[in-house]
């Protein structure tokens, strides 16, 4: 046995070592169990949640599937006059419309859920005319309209005057789709849609606002209007065929272009969607890949 100057035995020290390593083992072996569970309860909770997912996915699409059966029974079952026949054809035509809204919803979110940065969406950013494609969005979505009486009109002024934002337009054109969308199916009868937006040159955005009279947007709801699958009473109501994917496929689809989407209610009672979006200060978090022609659309 040896002794060292202070007259302890080394044999002592190495034991000591030993027991504070043996601890610290045992407390680092504890918290890798405690990690363990946390990571399991984790997979359990991301699985209920799939499960879930996909149980809302089918009860969707089948209601309007079950409608479109039940239209094409009824078509060939019976002997129908030509008018009744084309109201029928007319319904199943709607409920194709719902059954594609809702794949493309659900196919669009999963892309945006296992990736949420724009490199990943695989599309080139390009410089997007909002003027232009608010035009054009209105004139495909006026028929929707046509049994409210509902109009949509853009305002040019002074929307016309805003350059070109950097965005992947197919995923924008989709934010504005499910917002003019909503604003229709949320509006009341004879009412006008009206669409207008702005230039701010101290931040170099383009803001684009979609203001509709209809069901209230009760200021406490807001936040919880872009989570996935929140509906309000009277959004159900009115439309019961809907999943509350709209606006929260609206807010990813903004977040991953550094932008801001937001509602309120104006002072004369319209609910207000209003998108802003950068003209050209993508910050990275993406790799632009080159478009054929984006050099010339500006
Ligand atoms: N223009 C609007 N006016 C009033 N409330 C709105 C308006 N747009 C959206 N909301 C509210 O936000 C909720 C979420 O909208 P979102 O588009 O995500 O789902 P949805 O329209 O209910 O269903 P889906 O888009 O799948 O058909 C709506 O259910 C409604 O409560
Ligand atoms: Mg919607």
């Amino acid at each position: 046995m040896s002794v060292n100057n202070h007259g302890e035995s080394s044999n002592n020290t190495d034991s000591l070592d030993i027991q504070t390593k043996l601890d610290k083992l045992i407390q680092e072996n504890n918290l890798l169990k405690e990690t363990n569970k946390s990571l399991q309860n984790q997979f359990e909770q991301i699985k209920k949640e799939q499960i879930t997912y996909l149980q809302n996915v089918s009860h969707q699409l089948v209601a309007p599937l079950n409608a479109m059966k039940w239209h094409i029974e009824n078509l060939t079952a019976a002997r129908i006059s030509v008018e009744r026949g084309k109201k029928v054809l007319r319904s199943i035509y709607s409920q194709a419309t719902i059954a594609v809204h809702l794949a493309k919803n659900f196919a669009l979110m999963s892309n945006l859920e296992a990736d949420q940065t724009l490199a990943a969406q695989r599309e080139p950013l390009e410089a997007v005319d909002l003027k232009r494609l608010m035009v054009n969005l209105a004139d495909d979505f006026q028929p929707s309209g046509w049994d409210k009486s509902v109009h949509v009109s853009v305002i040019d002024h002074p929307l016309e005057e805003a350059p070109s934002v950097l965005a992947i337009k197919n995923l924008i054109s989709q934010v504005f789709s499910n917002i003019i969308e909503n604003a229709i199916k949320y509006s009341t009868t004879d009412t006008d849609i009206k669409i207008y937006g702005n230039y701010d040159s101290d931040n170099d955005t383009v803001s684009v606002y979609i203001a509709n009279k209809g069901i209230s947007l009760p200021s406490d709801e807001i936040e919880l209007i872009f989570t996935r699958g929140y509906r309000s009473k009277d959004a159900t109501n009115i439309y019961p065929a809907g999943t509350g994917f709209g606006m929260y496929i609206a807010k990813k689809i903004i977040d991953i272009h550094e932008g801001n989407i937001t509602a309120f209610t104006d002072k004369d009672g319209f609910s207000v969607f209003r998108v802003t979006l950068s003209v050209k200060g993508l910050k990275g978090k993406t790799i632009q890949r080159e478009s054929k022609d984006s050099t010339n659309r500006r």
